[in-house]
């Protein structure tokens, strides 16, 4: 009820306010601290609580990871972090459209920088080594993703990724290397075949720099043509990626917007980009080899229903943002909890038994939802 009452008024501040105050708050640890029920899933060589984490662009520059976990995620993906710190765009840069469920953002990878957030993780890290009875109650044991990005002034975006990766790999459990945002010129055109191979590339070089061994993953736009789909899924298995996080926000405006800022520039997030980024990943699927990169659908979900929807088209992960900002901290906890019961009323004993078994997306989607509404 409180955790409601603070969401609520969260909501009477402008967007980028209530996102700064609900990061401070964060890093506070205030917050609800849930009891969940267990859903582990392993995946590259990580063991995930459950599959549900939350996805980068909430907690850019490190500031509050273990207030995130706490809320019952089982990974943060922190970032996107840039070798230099920049500004972002100009603001206002974040609008919310709550008649659609939906946020529009340009925010333009804001950074501190990869040397504020390293000193950062650094300190977080000493914490974490301590004996558990000599740690401050707010350490929380979780996955810790680390997203990157290329400045926006840079004049070798691919090399910024291998001086991020190289200067933050060893804080993070894993690595993303983020080519989809729509609000870096020219980002996206590292989607395309040699690039990738370029791409990933230096996210090898920047681990063998930094002596880590850590999973690289890449984060994709839903913005994709069914032939850039089928040459990202063979590049991404062929190159030994570790896994594919799809998707980023769309620069797409589909049909039925209401809101008064559906016209505003940047990526859109929340319930209009739900079936989009789910047809997407469930193609992305139907591409990859058995034992390929695995899959993180991200896009639009604020149920359990939607969450296990992308699993069962074929992801092992679940991550989500615009409803926790449009909701509060206990949205989470709540989508946790509802794909339990979901995996129970299918009878299913693990996240690894739903994964894939209905590769049409809508067919998927059709069927989590009527399990829900039945329940
Ligand atoms: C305000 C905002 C900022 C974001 N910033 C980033 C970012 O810095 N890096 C990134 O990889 N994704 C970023 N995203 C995209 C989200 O991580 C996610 O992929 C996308 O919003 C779809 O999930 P959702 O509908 O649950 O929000 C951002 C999203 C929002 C709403």
């Amino acid at each position: 009820m409180i955790w409601r009452l603070a969401a609520g008024m969260a909501r009477l501040l402008p967007p980028e306010t209530a996102h700064r105050a609900a990061v401070a708050t964060l890093r506070h640890h205030i917050g609800p601290t849930p009891d969940l029920p267990s859903l582990p899933v392993s995946v590259a060589g990580l063991d995930f609580a459950n599959p549900l984490g939350l996805a980068a662009g909430f907690d850019k520059d490190a500031s509050c990871p273990d207030g995130a976990l706490q809320l019952g995620f089982s990974h943060v993906e922190l970032g996107t972090i840039t070798p230099r710190p920049q500004p972002g765009n100009p603001r206002p840069r974040v609008f919310r459209l709550p008649a659609d469920g939906a946020v529009i953002n340009r925010y333009g990878f804001n950074s501190r920088g990869m040397e504020m957030v390293a000193a950062q993780l650094a300190r977080r890290q000493a914490n974490l080594a301590r004996p558990e009875s000599a740690r401050p109650e707010s350490a929380q044991p979780g996955i810790i993703g680390i997203n990157v990005g290329a400045n926006k002034t840079s004049s070798a975006p691919t090399e910024d990724y291998r001086i991020a990766v190289a200067r933050l790999a060893a804080y993070g459990d894993y690595i993303t290397l983020n080519i989809s945002s729509p609000n870096t010129p020219g980002l996206r055109d590292l989607q395309t075949v040699d690039n990738l191979r370029l791409l990933i590339a230096a996210g090898r070089a920047g681990l063998a720099d930094a002596d880590c061994e850590r999973p690289l993953f890449i984060k994709l736009a839903p913005d994709l043509a069914s032939a850039d789909i089928a040459a990202i899924a063979a590049t991404a298995a062929d190159e030994g990626v570790a896994g594919l996080i799809a998707t980023n926000t769309t620069i797409a405006r589909p049909d039925g917007l209401r809101s008064h800022h559906a016209d505003e520039t940047g990526g859109l997030s929340g319930a209009p980009l739900f079936a989009m980024a789910t047809r997407v990943l469930a193609e992305m699927a139907g591409q990859l080899p058995a034992g390929g990169p695995v899959l993180v659908g991200a896009g639009g979900v604020a149920s359990g229903w939607q969450a296990y929807a992308k699993i069962l088209v074929g992801a092992s992960l679940v991550q989500l943002y615009t409803a926790l900002a449009l909701e509060g901290p206990e949205l989470p906890a709540r989508v946790i909890r509802e794909l339990a019961a979901l995996l129970a009323s299918d009878g299913v004993a693990d996240i690894a038994d739903a994964r894939g078994q209905i590769p049409d997306a809508d067919k998927a989607m059709q069927h989590a939802l009527r399990l829900a509404q039945s329940a």
